[in-house]
């Protein structure tokens, strides 16, 4: 996206909530969360230290600093300037700084990037699907990773918007809703209302094999609604039960379908 041209809705709503957005995401609940994400990529680290990896879509930087503290070099991605500016903070005060790296462009045209050069490429909190085109946001993210290289990418899981659809009580809103897949942030500035396209497990393996990728695993995340259970887990010994219980349902065919939102792991063939 050119920085010229004015800013898009995706754009605007994420740079009003930049500074924060951190806030907004720390409680037990977002805590149990992200140690279920990042439990889910450990394996799929690359082994060389220090190889280069992209977080897309990175936001605060949050996932940007693990990878940095765990020794690679990090390329932070974002549409919003403020995001960039954000994580530009957040990694600028860890050892091993001078190894990150901020880009602000959108993921549909990473021309700024080099191609064949990334290990691994995180796309955590659905960046892809808030895109204008998810299928050549996974092009450009394919030309940038190497031979096998990695791509860790979250989608709003389509099935579990249907309950807002019901809400509304509007079945003509909930049928195109099901045919397209295509939904919107809600926020009271309609200038900030983007467009999210959401899919079926089955259709986002489809669209990341038809672009490249073969698909290593794919969980759904979170199958427990524990969102709306927040007080189940106010002590970490709960919270480690119940981890337990989602990683024994989160790779599940038929559990996924109830999960907010899809896990994918895929590899360039
Ligand atoms: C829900 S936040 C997730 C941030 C971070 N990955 C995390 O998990 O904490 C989604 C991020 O994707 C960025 N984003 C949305 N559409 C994008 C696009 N077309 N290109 C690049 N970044 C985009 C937003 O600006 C925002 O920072």
């Amino acid at each position: 996206m050119s920085r010229r041209r004015s800013k898009s809705s995706v754009q605007r709503y994420h740079d009003r909530v930049a500074s924060r957005y951190d806030a907004s995401y720390d409680d037990a609940y977002w805590q149990w969360h992200d140690s279920l994400t990042w439990d889910h990529i450990k394996p799929h680290l690359p082994p060389e230290s220090h190889a280069c990896v992209l977080d897309l879509g990175c936001g605060t930087g949050k996932w940007a600093a693990r990878l940095l503290q765990a020794g690679y070099a990090v390329t932070c991605v974002d549409i919003s300037g403020a995001m960039v500016e954000q994580a530009r903070k957040k990694l600028g005060a860890l050892a091993g700084a001078e190894r990150a790296s901020f880009v602000q462009a959108d993921l549909v045209d990473l021309s700024e990037l080099p191609t064949d050069h990334f290990r691994l490429a995180l796309a955590l909190g659905d960046p892809i699907g808030c895109t204008s085109a998810p299928g050549r946001a996974l092009k450009e993210i394919r030309k940038r990773l190497v031979d096998g290289g990695v791509l860790i990418a979250t989608f709003d899981n389509r099935l579990s918007a249907v309950d807002y659809y019901l809400q509304q009580g509007d079945p003509r809103a909930l049928e195109a809703f099901l045919r397209t897949g295509k939904t919107r942030w809600l926020t009271k500035d309609k200038e900030e209302r983007f467009e999210i396209h959401t899919y079926t497990p089955l259709q986002v393996r489809k669209l990341l094999e038809s672009v490249g990728f073969e698909i290593v695993g794919l969980i759904g995340k979170t199958v427990l609604p524990m969102r709306h259970h927040r007080a189940l887990l106010d002590t970490s010994q709960r919270r480690r039960h119940w981890a337990k219980i989602e990683k024994s349902l989160c790779r599940d065919q038929a559990a996924i379908g109830r999960a907010s939102h899809l896990q994918v792991v895929a590899r360039v063939r």
